[in-house]
């Protein structure tokens, strides 16, 4: 039997971006229990980073290389964000059919740097799917999948109330955009903490006021928030973060976007898309790369400082 191929980046070892490497490959069936998603549009996360160098905290490295692999990615195919559409589905789909166009992430099964990826319905770790949102684009909608689950995910369980304050630390991430807005629609007044490149950005979003930590230590100590998220994780600091406990009002609490593991949940893709579609959420794409270019991203996502998410448009050749 004659096999298909698709294009597909693969990283065979940690390493540089440059250990990416466009080929052809297998093109996956689907089986009785899943969809074919013909992937339009990915995206590069701070999370990519990670998996493709195998470059982690020290104390992480030896789970690290027991979970991901020792010499590079078990799975060459990496990846972890996709939107596209259903191209085929297995006997036993309900939720799906194909030419619905859905958005998710691909969890611990990875594969989204590929043309197409099969996908079971049910979420599991290896990943969740949703109906996109109908009025962003496919790129966008990578940025709302990743962003969204985590800033939903810290956020809901804060349980902010209309009137409470609330401050965003590293606004201007791919999941700190996401949460300013989350959060004045859920009717806080927001405080956004970004680089001064980034201030009027925010202001944009929403936020009501916006604060450069290169430029101050410490906030006013009669500034109180009822809500701390930090949207860019412990790796990233500085001396306003460290000080930012003692502006918690009594009751306040704090969360970090690394306190626990992302959760993969279609239902919370569906509220996502929900809010989207009546214009409270709007993802924010710094920049977008043709998939051949994905190396690039890579260099540039490496360093830092994007601004929301860097998409990579897989196929533009969409009906
Ligand atoms: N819980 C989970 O399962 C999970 C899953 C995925 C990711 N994460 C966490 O999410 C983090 C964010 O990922 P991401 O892809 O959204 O973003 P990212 O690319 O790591 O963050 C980029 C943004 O952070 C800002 N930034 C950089 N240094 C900063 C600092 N010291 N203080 C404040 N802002 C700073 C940058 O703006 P400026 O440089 O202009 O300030 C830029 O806009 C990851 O690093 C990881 O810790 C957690």
């Amino acid at each position: 039997m004659k096999t298909v191929s698709m294009k597909a980046i693969v990283c065979t070892k940690y390493g540089p971006p440059e250990v990416l490497q466009l080929v052809e490959a297998e093109k996956p069936e689907p089986k009785d229990d899943e969809v074919l998603i013909k992937i339009f549009a990915t995206a590069v996360t701070a999370s990519d980073i990670y998996i493709r160098s195998g470059r982690v905290k020290w104390s992480m490295m030896i789970p690290f290389r027991l979970m991901m692999g020792f010499t590079g990615p078990r799975k060459p195919i990496i990846g972890e964000v996709l939107s596209g559409e259903i191209e085929a589905t297995g006997k036993d789909i309900k939720r799906f059919r194909p030419g619905d166009r859905v958005y998710g992430l691909t969890g611990f099964s990875l594969g989204a740097y590929a043309e197409y990826k099969c996908m079971k319905e049910n979420d599991s770790i290896n990943g969740c799917i949703s109906l996109k949102p109908e009025n962003i684009s496919f790129e966008e909608a990578t940025m709302a999948a990743y962003g969204g689950l985590l800033a939903f995910q810290f956020m809901e369980k804060a349980n902010i109330q209309r009137g409470q304050e609330v401050l965003i630390y590293g606004a201007s991430s791919t999941t700190g955009i996401i949460a300013i807005q989350f959060a004045r629609y859920l009717g806080a007044r927001v405080t956004s903490i970004c680089s001064a490149s980034n201030i009027e950005m925010v202001k944009s979003l929403g936020a009501d006021a916006a604060i450069d930590y290169t430029k101050q230590d410490a906030l006013d100590p009669q500034m109180k928030f009822d809500f701390i998220f930090d949207a860019v994780g412990r790796n990233k600091s500085s001396g306003l973060k460290k000080s930012l406990g003692r502006n918690l009002t009594a009751n306040g609490t704090e969360a970090s976007i690394d306190d626990e593991n992302l959760k993969l949940d279609s239902k919370r893709l569906d509220l996502i898309r929900d809010l989207i579609e009546a214009g409270y959420i709007k993802p924010f794409i710094d920049r977008c790369y043709p998939f051949d270019e994905l190396a690039e991203a890579h260099e540039y996502v490496g360093k830092g400082h994007k601004k929301g998410g860097v998409a990579i448009t897989v196929c533009y050749n969409r009906k």
